[in-house]
């Protein structure tokens, strides 16, 4: 039964194609099914980074309500990659945060991450949506999501003569000499979830 429904869908390909080929007869005809993913890896990228995004600033909040900002510096230097690992982990997949100005040198963005991230500038400046995007690569499937600030994030990733206080400015200065994740304003793109699974269908 599965052989005859692709016969005719071959033949049937032959009759609707546009390019008479007096050579072609079903039995050599070449039928190129392009391969669809049935699970929809970009829906399933982003419920990941969501999570994941929630459990950080879950942390980060419950660490600056208990011990300031400044002691938030130290966790989120220490928790940040140990918390997004675990969750990769737990989530099968492997996540990390980057960015075009990172904070932790880990977290650099590559070529193809920095071209997305230029891609996602260019249409916010053009008053369009940012769009999350999907890459295929041979058995892999790589999310990317973007990550905007708010006024939240000011207190570590604002000014430093307005938004970040001399204690919390001299602790990042101290653990990222490198630093160039600062000078935002809220509702800005900070950087992206690079979110890579391993296709299962
Ligand atoms: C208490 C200070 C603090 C606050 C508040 C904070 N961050 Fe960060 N952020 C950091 C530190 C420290 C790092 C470096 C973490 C590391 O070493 O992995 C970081 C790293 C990041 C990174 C990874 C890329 C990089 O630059 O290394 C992103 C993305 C990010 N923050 C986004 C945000 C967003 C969005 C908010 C607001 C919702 C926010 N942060 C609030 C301190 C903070």
């Amino acid at each position: 039964m599965k052989y005859a429904l692709f016969s005719f869908f071959a033949s049937s390909l032959i009759f609707i194609g546009c390019e008479p080929n007096a050579n072609s007869s079903s039995e050599e005809v070449e039928v190129q099914i392009e391969e669809v993913d049935t699970v929809d890896y970009l829906k399933e990228g982003q419920q990941m980074a969501t999570q994941t995004q929630m459990i950080l600033g879950k942390n980060l909040m419950k660490a600056i309500q208990s011990q300031g900002t400044e002691y938030a510096v130290s966790f989120c230097s220490n928790e940040a990659i140990h918390l997004t690992d675990s969750m990769a982990l737990a989530l099968n997949a492997r996540l990390k945060r980057v960015s075009d100005k990172n904070r932790n040198p880990n977290n650099k963005a590559s070529e193809a991450e920095l071209a997305y991230i230029n891609q996602v500038k260019t249409a916010i400046s053009e008053g369009k949506m940012a769009k999350p995007q999907l890459t295929k690569s041979g058995n892999k499937r790589i999310g990317y999501y973007p990550i905007f600030t708010d006024k939240r994030c000011m207190q570590c990733h604002g000014s430093p003569e307005s938004d970040i206080s001399p204690s919390t400015l001299s602790k990042i200065n101290d653990l990222y000499p490198d630093d160039q994740a600062k000078g935002y304003q809220p509702e800005q793109l900070r950087g992206i979830w690079v979110v890579e699974m391993d296709k299962t269908n």
